[in-house]
């Protein structure tokens, strides 16, 4: 992966002094906008809107500034998310902003439509060819595995139907498409870089360390791989790190949880565990809370910023979770998806990268949003002030002095 040049084109930034729209509850039904404001606008191209892959904010307000693109545009928008079980985004945060940035820029309830595949390859491939039917000009496509997903987009393409991968790579797709997502190396770096750090926070000498990946069929998994392995590998050859073991990968915590307690069985050593996961972190949190172990003893590492990895960070078990504030990518996703349906090609401001598809061994133009390693120290400032998670549930309970003590609640 590799990061593009951007042009020094005129940025559209989240300039103040616009008007927000859309930022109440994202419960509610698609606004009534039908599409057809804004006579004034007419050449597409004259007139496209230079939007910057760094400039979506909280606030959307951005997305105010597509109104009149997404009024060019014509057909509907499909977003296939894959589940509801590996992480709790899609659900909680996926599909409702995703809902948000398609009614800020005036989108109406039957010019987009977000389904979740609920971990089933051929209710994905059903509700694609529904989107299909029903007219959709762009589906966006979060995979549950690669094959499944080429599938879904040579017979979008073969519609006439632009796609972009969403989130995870759709490797050995059509070559005309895009990608948006974090970046997901980066992702894998930050869980690395935070592990060495906590590994001297926390006095660990001789750490003998379980490398435990995410599921092989999401090439997110790959990625993060390449992330963290690249930071552990000099520790490794240099012997100051041991790696003890790198078993097959799982988003599933209770695989994660016979790996790590089979793992644990035959090298007991192992006092440290990488992961990019917070629910397979809390898998191995509560084995070795059931074995005594005490905190800021056992480094592990997470991602997705979920209640419980937070709790697990307040309470010493594990060094910080890489938190992906979905409402960028959910907002990058359809700027991207408003120019296809408006026939544009997308500005290189917004297309900031490339991505390897190492099946089709080409690049696929990119949109990446920044992940923030997230530790006790930043908690409040980030996944906090986001409203990401309320302090009356991430302080419950035992967490209740953790909390105090990192000054939240
Ligand atoms: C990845 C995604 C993560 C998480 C993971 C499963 O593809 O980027 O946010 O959902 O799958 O935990």
């Amino acid at each position: 992966m590799s990061r593009r040049r951007t042009l020094p084109v005129m940025a559209v930034v989240a300039a103040s002094g616009l008007i927000l729209a859309g930022c109440s509850s994202s419960t509610s039904s698609g606004s009534t906008s039908s599409g057809s404001s804004s006579p004034s606008m007419s050449s597409s191209s004259a007139s496209m809107p230079q939007v910057d892959a760094s400039a979506f904010t909280a606030d959307f307000s951005v997305m105010t500034q597509l109104k009149d693109l997404a009024a060019q545009g014509k057909g509907m928008v499909g977003v296939l998310l894959p589940d509801t079980t590996t992480s709790t985004r899609y659900v909680q945060y996926d599909a409702p902003y995703l809902k948000k940035a398609f009614e800020t820029a005036g989108l109406s309830a039957d010019q987009f439509k977000i389904d979740n595949a609920n971990g089933s390859a051929s209710t994905m491939q059903t509700q694609a060819e529904a989107d299909i039917n029903a007219g959709a000009s762009v589906l966006l496509v979060d995979p549950l595995d690669p094959g499944s997903g080429a599938a879904i987009e040579s017979k979008a393409k073969a519609a006439g139907v632009a796609v972009i991968d969403y989130d995870r790579l759709v490797t050995g797709g059509p070559k005309d498409r895009y990608y948006v997502s974090f970046d997901n190396v980066k992702v894998g770096t930050l869980i690395g870089q935070g592990f060495v750090q906590c590994v001297s926070d926390w006095n660990v000498s001789k750490p003998q360390v379980l490398v435990m990946d995410g599921d092989p069929t999401d090439n997110n998994a790959t990625l993060f791989a390449q992330g963290y392995n690249g930071v552990l590998k000099p520790y490794f050859d240099n012997g100051t790190y041991t790696k003890v073991g790198e078993p097959a990968g799982t988003w599933d915590p209770a695989t994660a949880a016979t790996t790590f307690q089979q793992q644990l069985t035959a090298h007991p050593e192992i006092n440290a565990v990488v992961t990019p996961n917070d629910d397979n972190a809390n898998a191995v949190i509560s084995i070795l809370k059931g074995n005594g172990v005490k905190p800021k003893t056992f480094p592990t590492t997470g991602q997705d910023a979920s209640l419980v990895g937070l709790q697990n960070i307040l309470t010493g078990y594990q060094c910080g979770t890489v938190y992906k504030p979905i409402y960028l990518e959910a907002q990058a996703a359809a700027a991207l998806a408003l120019y296809l349906r408006a026939g544009d090609t997308p500005p290189s401001t917004l297309v900031n990268a490339t991505t390897k598809d190492t099946t089709l061994n080409a690049d696929v133009p990119s949109v990446y949003t920044t992940p923030i390693w997230v530790t006790t120290a930043n908690m409040k400032d980030t996944v906090v002030k986001d409203g990401a998670v309320t302090t009356a549930k991430l302080c419950a309970g035992d967490v209740a002095s953790a909390c105090t003590a990192a000054g939240i609640g």
